[in-house]
């Protein structure tokens, strides 16, 4: 007869943290958020630990580089997709690894063919006024010129009129050469009374802007995660199909890490691809593994030689495989089961294999949870697309600001190797939607309000680190009625009541 569990599977939303005795050192500023990413023995160090526990997930709308790069800066790590080409994933990585900080590549971009319409749309998908004219409309393509809101009227020009018309041309640019330092760069914005200075090689290709805007935040982030040649860390995900190829790419490119990326990684395919790692690397490549939901699926990815096991299935917000083929578990209950097995894991071992909770998290306060119920980080989908640094557009609908959002199992993505079960029979079916999330501004501000609630609570709680958290937090399971009493209840709210729950 089958298997039944005693106990019904539970979601973050169905718990609460008791507070605990909050002593006179327990505030926010002493809170230190470092944890491990990657397995280590007990009493050594791991080769690489996160500043912040937030991670953003392996998807097409959430992980390129340019999120990469914002991420890092603030503690945290991407896992660049991996639904994409061999070549695109590894030149991603390697735009992280050569990011040269206040270096910015344009993200709007025109050809000369363009007209005042097309600039106005770009305007309004990017918010950014300053856009490159380059050969064929190219990032790093021959620059023609540049056009700012200084360029045109729009009360005074047609629609049609070519950018060649109204740019700001070539020969009246001040530009700078690729050998310019960032100080350098940053006098010339200041002696010319420059908005943005374009960096270009020697054939007149555009390679990035520097922007005055950015002058203030370029100064450094105290939180930084930066690998030993002090360039920022990145991640990147893989499939269990490929993995021969695109592995030595990604490492040539400067991966810090990887991970198999998959709805299910109870597999004996993800076996082999850790054990080919390790055949071809040793220990030098990292690589995590998932996802599961108990502690058999993690023991088994453990002694596969996984580097951190990752835990979910069907709780991402684009998430339909419950629905499609009725297996998942709820989120709260796989992480405290995997956690369990993790600690056992330790005790027999020595060897402390990282767990992270990916997918499901709605509130600030789930990943605290998150955190207290043994989680050492959290991936992150929905969370992460909302910001200006996702790779999706930004449209308006019905007067509010939303980005795009798919899932890697939608039609949208087509990843069918997520899926992969093995066999030649591409999948069928979907296991993701294609969707809108509200539009919430930058990722430095969201991420610091978030771990502003988290470092509190944890203070409530009595906890300055995640591992005292894990030790002494106190998690009750909440009652139906009690949630209602949790949110704002029996009064009419002014429309201007701030929502800073999501
Ligand atoms: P979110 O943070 O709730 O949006 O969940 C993100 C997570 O959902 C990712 O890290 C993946 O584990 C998972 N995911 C991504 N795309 C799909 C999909 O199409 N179907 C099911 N799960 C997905």
């Amino acid at each position: 007869m089958a298997y039944f569990y005693d106990e019904p599977s539970h979601t973050f939303s169905e718990y609460l943290l008791v507070p605990g005795y909050t002593g006179p050192d327990c505030i926010p500023d002493n809170v230190s958020l470092k944890t491990p990413l990657v397995k280590y023995r007990r009493g050594e160090e791991p080769a690489i630990s996160l500043n912040i526990p937030m991670v953003s997930a392996i998807m097409q709308a959430v992980s390129d580089d340019k999120m990469a790069v914002a991420l890092a800066k603030e503690g945290g790590i991407s896992f660049i997709y991996g639904s994409q080409s061999i070549e695109s994933q590894a030149a991603m990585v390697k735009r992280v690894k050569n990011y040269k900080a206040g270096f910015v590549t344009s993200d709007s971009n025109l050809s000369a063919q363009a007209t005042l319409a097309d600039v106005l749309a770009l305007k309004e998908t990017t918010g950014h006024s300053t856009m490159a004219v380059t050969e064929g409309g190219q990032p790093n393509g021959k620059l023609l010129g540049i056009v700012t809101g200084r360029d045109y009227r729009v009360s005074r020009m047609s629609p049609d009129t070519k950018v060649v018309d109204f740019m700001t041309p070539y020969e009246k640019l001040i530009t700078a050469p690729k050998s310019v330092t960032l100080k350098e760069a940053n006098d010339i914005i200041w002696d010319h009374k420059l908005n943005a200075l374009p960096i270009v090689d020697e054939n007149q290709n555009l390679l990035y802007f520097v922007f005055r805007k950015d002058y203030e935040s370029r100064k450094s982030n105290p939180n930084e995660l930066l690998d030993d040649k002090k360039r920022y860390m990145v991640g990147a995900g893989i499939n269990t199909r490929d993995y021969a190829e695109r592995i030595p790419a990604l490492v040539d490119a400067g991966v810090d890490v990887l991970c198999i990326d998959s709805s299910e990684g109870y597999t004996e395919w993800q076996r082999q691809t850790i054990k080919w790692v390790r055949e071809n690397y040793g220990d030098r490549v990292k690589i995590g593994a998932g996802n599961v939901v108990d502690g058999e699926g993690f023991r088994f990815l453990a002694e596969a030689g996984a580097d951190f096991v990752k835990i979910g299935i069907g709780g991402g917000s684009i998430c339909i495989t419950r629905e499609t083929k009725g297996i998942g578990r709820g989120q709260a209950t796989a992480t405290i089961d995997v956690a369990r097995a993790r600690d056992q894991y330790f005790e027999e071992t020595g060897i402390y294999v990282p767990i992270c909770s990916d997918g499901g998290i709605v509130y600030d306060y789930h990943m605290t949870l998150a955190l207290a119920m043994g989680s050492d980080f959290m991936m992150l989908g929905r969370y992460f697309s909302r910001f200006d640094e996702s790779p999706t557009r930004k449209i308006m609908i019905n007067g509010t600001y939303m980005k795009e959002y798919w899932g890697e199992g939608s039609a949208r993505a087509r990843n069918w190797q997520r899926y992969d079960l093995g066999g030649d029979k591409k999948l069928s079916f979907v296991e993701g939607v294609d969707s809108y999330v509200p539009y919430a501004g930058s990722l430095k501000d969201n991420v610091a309000l978030s771990l502003s609630k988290m470092k509190h609570t944890m203070c409530n709680c009595g906890a300055l680190t995640i591992p005292e958290l894990q030790k002494k937090a106190k998690i009750t399971l909440v009652s139906a009625t009690s949630i209602v009493e949790g949110g704002a209840h029996d009064v009419l709210l002014k429309e201007s009541t701030p929502n800073q729950n999501q």
